[in-house]
């Protein structure tokens, strides 16, 4: 930090006027973002970035016609249907832009690189392509390659439709997890930045007043819901307005989910109990957890690798009272014509992205 500022003030000696100090500045927040893998919702923190004048500042512009350039700032609102053209500066530049462009393996994008420059060509862009867009400079020691944080620039496009006040999605009922541990996000992002946002319950009528603390709108990610209640479930949507009349939303049921984010929760039974040789044994292990978190399994028993056996998983979502989900995932052995060597102890391992749970069952001979 203190390097930082030294830095700057010999800086601020030499290059008074051409904000260079600012530069250093913006690069380290860059840096210290962490724009995730794919840096698909890669954002600058520092609002001063705007309009830094003189060198080094960001390598992403925007072409316009007659070879003029932009340098593009945090935000940036453009019209849709007319093609645009976006360049960063390097021989070696990755790119990212919205998902959905990627989903539909759109045609309309492209990328071309030069020894110089790359450009990220996309032609009738319109609402839907609203989102953040962001190059940053390959670096590579031998083969291995990775993205400089430090010059990793992005800017988010609005493309102002105004019949299309807010970003359109392909799904029209979208389902937004509560859980209490975490904010929830409502995802009606808008194509306007000055458009008014509300939230709204369906059933019974009501608004939901934003305010500092527990709700609040961000037009590039849509209503934020700070440690959110069950009291918030139901189905709701969202309304803008610039000038004219009102738009609505899709709409979002929210669910309320009660399962702790963890290792799974898993239990394990045979069916039947016991058994004597020559009968058809399964065993199921469950897993209840959250809606959207994927469990695997892996068993051990005493017949593996010697006795076939037929193995079967799957997963439903059960509602538990008042949209209160949960998902239940189950791996069923089913071991047959049972023999000597298949009696003793059957290990169900189950993990998620948060941990791994084993649980046992030994299986006797009545
Ligand atoms: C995307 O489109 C290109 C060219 O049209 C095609 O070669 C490619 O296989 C497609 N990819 C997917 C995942 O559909
Ligand atoms: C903020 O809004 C929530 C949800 O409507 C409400 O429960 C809460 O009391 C409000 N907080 C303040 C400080 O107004
Ligand atoms: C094992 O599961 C299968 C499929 O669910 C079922 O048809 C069969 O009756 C079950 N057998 C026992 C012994 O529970």
């Amino acid at each position: 930090m203190k390097l930082w500022v030294v830095f700057c003030l010999a800086v601020l000696w030499v290059e008074l006027q051409n904000g260079a100090c600012q530069q250093v500045k913006r690069r380290k927040d860059v840096g210290e973002n962490r724009i995730r893998p794919g840096g698909k919702r890669g954002k600058i923190r520092n609002p001063k970035i705007k309009d830094v004048g003189g060198k080094g500042q960001s390598l992403l512009t925007h072409v316009l016609d007659k070879g003029r350039f932009v340098r593009l700032g945090q935000t940036t609102t453009l019209t849709p249907g007319k093609d645009i053209e976006l360049r960063c500066k390097g021989n070696s530049i990755g790119w990212s832009y919205p998902t959905y462009l990627d989903t539909f393996n759109d045609s309309r994008l492209s990328i071309k690189h030069s020894d110089k420059y790359s450009q990220l060509i996309l032609t009738s862009p319109s609402a839907a392509d609203t989102g953040s867009y962001s190059c940053w400079v390959i670096v590579c020691d031998g083969t291995e390659c990775e993205m400089d944080h430090e010059r990793t620039y992005a800017s988010y496009i609005y493309f102002t439709d105004r019949d299309n006040l807010f970003v359109p999605s392909a799904i029209h009922f979208e389902i937004v997890y509560l859980r209490p541990d975490k904010p929830a996000v409502v995802p009606c992002r808008v194509t306007d930045p000055q458009a008014k946002v509300s939230l709204h319950r369906e059933v019974p009528p009501e608004e939901i007043t934003a305010n500092e603390t527990l709700v609040t709108y961000d037009p590039t990610k849509g209503f934020i819901l700070q440690s959110p209640s069950s009291e918030l479930q139901g189905v709701f949507y969202c309304k803008a307005v610039t000038r004219g009349t009102p738009q609505i939303s899709t709409k979002y049921q929210l669910l309320y989910v009660e399962v702790p984010s963890g290792p799974p929760f898993v239990s394990l039974e045979a069916s039947p109990e016991s058994v004597r040789g020559g009968d058809n044994v399964n065993f199921t292990c469950t897993v209840l957890g959250e809606p959207e978190v994927d469990v695997s399994f892996t068993w051990s028993y005493p017949g593996q690798g010697r006795r076939p056996v037929h193995i079967h998983t799957s997963w439903r979502l059960v509602m538990r009272g008042m949209g209160h989900i949960t998902r239940v995932t189950q791996s069923v052995m089913t071991v047959e014509d049972m023999e000597t060597i298949d009696f003793g102890n059957y290990i169900c391992k189950a993990k998620n992205p948060r941990g791994e749970t084993m649980v046992s069952t030994n299986l006797i001979s009545k």
